[in-house]
């Protein structure tokens, strides 16, 4: 199951490579899937010569595969974001931040002109929050945080021992059952000591990238 998992996600990936041509410089998520795409950019070297990051681990495959990291101060614009998803709707909307790195992933996401989601097709859904909703938190706020959550009808658990690349902790949100995610995004926006939401509603995918047994779709 695992292995037609990864046939899936690597055939996702080998399809976004020839979204790359042209372009100097690149977004790279994070994650399995992306992973995959690292390995597809190593092996076409001179495809892509930089990139913006959206974690330490990726950026240590990308330097790993000859591929120039940058900070995205560096640029005034970004014309392509390659990254996966935990969910994604038909619409579009994403859940993100299985692998923590949701803050530096949105940020890429709002940079670039075309923000292009690479999943496999175990994660398309008619409803966002089967998958715990990743919310990244200052540490100090993380109880307070949690409160409001739970509050609001969720089951925030603490991702133990985990810290993100920018020091924070995160919140997994259960037993949501995100009929809006639009407004979801916006209401978590507010509670203080939040940093990131992993729903990327307001800012959605521009192309699904749908990786099947049999091939890849385009949504
Ligand atoms: C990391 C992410 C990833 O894109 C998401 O977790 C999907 O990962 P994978 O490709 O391993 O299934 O949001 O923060």
């Amino acid at each position: 199951m695992a292995a037609d998992g990864d046939l899936r996600k690597r055939r996702v990936a080998q399809a976004a490579l020839e979204l790359v041509a042209g372009a100097t410089t690149i977004g790279v998520g994070t994650g399995s899937t992306v992973n995959f795409f690292i390995e597809a950019l190593a092996a076409h070297r001179g495809r892509v010569q930089r990139a913006v990051s959206s974690s330490e681990a990726s950026s240590a495959r990308l330097r790993a595969a000859g591929i120039a990291v940058l900070d995205l101060n560096e640029l005034s614009d970004l014309d392509l974001y390659i990254d996966g998803a935990d969910e994604a709707t038909a619409a579009r909307h994403l859940i993100k931040g299985g692998g923590g790195a949701l803050t530096r992933e949105k940020i890429i996401a709002a940079a670039a002109r075309r923000f292009v989601c690479i999943v496999d097709d175990s994660k398309i859904v008619q409803t966002l929050g089967k998958f715990p909703l990743p919310v990244e938190v200052i540490p100090m706020a993380r109880n307070l945080v949690a409160r409001q959550l739970s509050a609001g009808g969720g089951r925030p658990v603490w991702r133990e021992g985990f810290l993100t690349d920018n020091g924070n902790h995160i919140l997994d949100v259960h037993g949501l059952t995100i009929a809006d995610p639009v407004a979801l995004e916006r209401e978590l926006n507010q509670i203080t000591g939040v940093v990131t939401v992993g729903l990327f509603a307001a800012r959605p995918a521009d192309v699904l990238l749908i990786g099947t047994p049999q091939s890849v779709l385009t949504r």
